[in-house]
């Protein structure tokens, strides 16, 4: 890496416009002018609902479709460029693969198109293999794998060649919930080693748990770009109270808005004890949800 490369963002995405044509002349714009910066080793969730536009976004970085306008950069390298996704990783939603090919063959495939020696790439298929737990099928022909087993795959294709940037368009769909964690992990360990990982999904739950920064995307349009662990810091908006009555021994809970606590606590008689009072934060749900409420109509718009 060069002192130039050092600060640039890994991806960065400039008023990025794609406007869909189809039949009968019909146009479809699925993104809006969409501007960010994914920082070099960060994990950046991109969130929004069915038909936000992640994944015309991604295809966008990825060079698989033409944006109407607008620039993508990665690295400092414009997209329009193919040497500038070499760094990159990519794993597609819905992927399907060769299929006449075994895992293994599919992988030793992937690394040797990346330009991998020989004997590391057999090292780094047989780790990834074993990794997403498909060591056992490698020798078996990828039509006959299932659904989440095909993801397990597409997953290690992305890790196979050890790329510095990783763009995962819904990394964990159709994985079960042992897998679900296995990619988190993944993710979570990719950071420690210095990548940065950019991933599409709808599971705000995920984005809490590996995300350090989220946005979202709603109708093509780039609504919130925040750092995941001041949306979860900020806003206390109630307290939750567990309250003993002395006298009769019932015990109550409540949640009481920020707003009307004092009030709340001026009413209390002297036999009402306070056995807890903890504050309830707004968690990134509530604050995807509130951007998705405030949004206009659901889905883009036809020209
Ligand atoms: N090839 C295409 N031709 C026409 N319209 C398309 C095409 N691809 C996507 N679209 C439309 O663009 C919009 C954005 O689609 P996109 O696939 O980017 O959404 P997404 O956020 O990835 O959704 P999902 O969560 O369902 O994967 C949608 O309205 C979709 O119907
Ligand atoms: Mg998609």
């Amino acid at each position: 890496m060069t002192s130039q490369t050092l600060h640039e963002p890994a991806i960065e995405l400039a008023n990025l416009c794609k406007v869909y044509s189809g039949k009968g002349g019909s146009r479809l714009q699925a993104l809006q002018g969409v501007t960010l910066a994914v920082r070099q080793g960060e994990v950046f969730g991109f969130l929004g609902p069915n038909g936000a536009g992640k994944s015309s976004a991604i295809k966008s970085i990825m060079g698989l479709i033409t944006p109407s306008s607008g620039s993508v950069r990665i690295m400092g390298q414009p997209a329009t460029d193919p040497d500038s996704r070499q760094p990159v990783g990519y794993l597609p939603e819905n992927p399907s693969f060769y299929d006449t090919l075994t895992a293994e063959e599919y992988l030793l495939f992937v690394g040797r198109s990346f330009g991998m020696k020989w004997v590391t790439l057999r090292q780094e298929t047989e780790r990834v293999l074993k990794l997403l737990e498909i060591w056992d099928a490698r020798k078996r022909p990828l039509r006959s794998f299932s659904k989440g087993m095909v993801q397990r795959v597409g997953i290690a294709q992305v890790l196979v060649h050890d790329p510095a940037i990783l763009v995962l368009d819904e990394p964990m769909s159709g994985l079960d919930p042992l897998g679900r964690a296995l990619v988190k992990e993944i993710i979570l360990d990719l950071k420690s080693r210095g990548k940065t990982v950019f991933f599409s999904t709808h599971i705000i739950a995920d984005v809490e748990e590996v995300c350090d920064r989220v946005g979202v995307i709603l109708n093509g349009e780039l609504r919130a770009v925040e750092e995941v662990r001041e949306v979860m810091a900020a806003g206390v908006h109630g307290y939750r109270l567990k309250i003993r009555d002395t006298e009769s021994g019932e015990i109550e809970e409540v949640t009481i808005h920020r707003p009307a606590l004092s009030g709340y606590l001026h009413g209390l008689t002297p036999r009402k004890e306070i056995l807890l009072m903890e504050p309830v934060r707004r968690n990134l749900e509530e604050f995807f949800l509130e951007l998705v409420k405030g949004a206009a109509a659901p889905g883009p718009e036809a020209m």
